[in-house]
């Protein structure tokens, strides 16, 4: 494991990691595993009764794809982008509930792949070669303060194009500037949600397959300055530029602010 990187027990016992130079956890201290089948495996679960073909964006330690080998019944590929190829390298080497069998799929298709494709590389330049329509797409970058250049409405806008028509995207975040990423796609968006909490995202062009839509109160909210978009029109900007950008068109904006939206609404 790199220096940076720390190792977490999580609160349902699976193990989680911290980035020490970014000061930010790969995993929900809630749970690693139980985060992934929460915010990526349960709102697509409505799809698993045919072939999927699976986008694992940000695939880490590959919670997300393990814990979709374990619910899917049938998974025709999974495609996983991930920039530490050291990191997923050892992916099949963090315990996931004790089954080894799992382990050994992904130890496998990491020398010769017959189900995983890895690409080890930046999402932002793997995206546009891949020429597959996914059933489900998990998009699981870290936070967008501290890697914007993940959520951009540019970036967004490409990921949204490989969606089949009868597709789901799953994150776990639900910023404004992200959801109004996804608006600007047309896609229809759903609140992935746990104990009257929202937890994530949910997303499709088949509004019957999106769990709780938002609503036009929600909907208002992206129309807000504090759901102004990341941009990065050629996907090569730094995190600090594309912040830096996003700041000045805030500061620019004539848009009315959310503050000023909740009061009035
Ligand atoms: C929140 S963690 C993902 C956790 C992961 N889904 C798992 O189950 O372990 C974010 C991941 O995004 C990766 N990453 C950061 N920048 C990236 C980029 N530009 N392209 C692809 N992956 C990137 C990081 O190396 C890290 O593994």
């Amino acid at each position: 494991m790199k220096k940076n990187i720390e190792k977490i027990i999580t609160k349902d016992g699976s193990i989680g990691l911290y980035n020490k130079d970014l000061d930010e956890v790969y995993h929900s201290r809630e749970g690693a595993i139980t985060e992934a089948y929460e915010k990526f495996i349960a709102p697509c679960l409505i799809l698993n009764k045919k072939p999927l073909k699976i986008l694992d964006i940000c695939y880490g330690i590959g919670y997300n794809t393990k814990c979709a080998i374990e619910n899917f019944n049938t998974i025709e590929v999974i495609d996983c982008i991930e920039i530490d190829a050291e990191l997923a390298k050892k992916s099949f080497q963090f315990d996931y509930k004790s089954s080894k069998k799992i382990n050994k799929i992904i130890e496998k298709n990491l020398i010769k792949s017959d189900l995983i494709n890895f690409y080890f590389d930046d999402v932002r330049k793997v995206i546009k070669k891949l020429n597959t329509k996914y059933d489900i797409i998990f998009h699981d970058g870290f936070a967008p303060h501290k890697q914007s250049e993940l959520w951009s409405e540019d970036l967004i806008s490409e990921i949204i194009k490989k969606l089949d028509k009868n597709g789901i995207y799953c994150t776990y975040n639900h910023s404004k500037p992200v959801l109004n990423a996804l608006f600007k796609t047309d896609i229809k968006i759903g609140k992935t949600i746990k104990d009257k909490r929202t937890i994530g995202t949910n997303a499709s062009f088949n509004p019957n397959l999106i769990q709780n839509p938002l609503n036009n109160f929600e909907l208002g909210m992206l129309n807000t300055k504090s759901a102004i978009t990341y941009k990065d029109k050629n996907l090569n900007l730094t995190h600090e530029s594309i912040v830096d950008f996003r700041n000045f068109e805030i500061k620019n904006s004539t848009l009315e602010t959310l503050s000023h939206y909740l009061k009035k609404n």
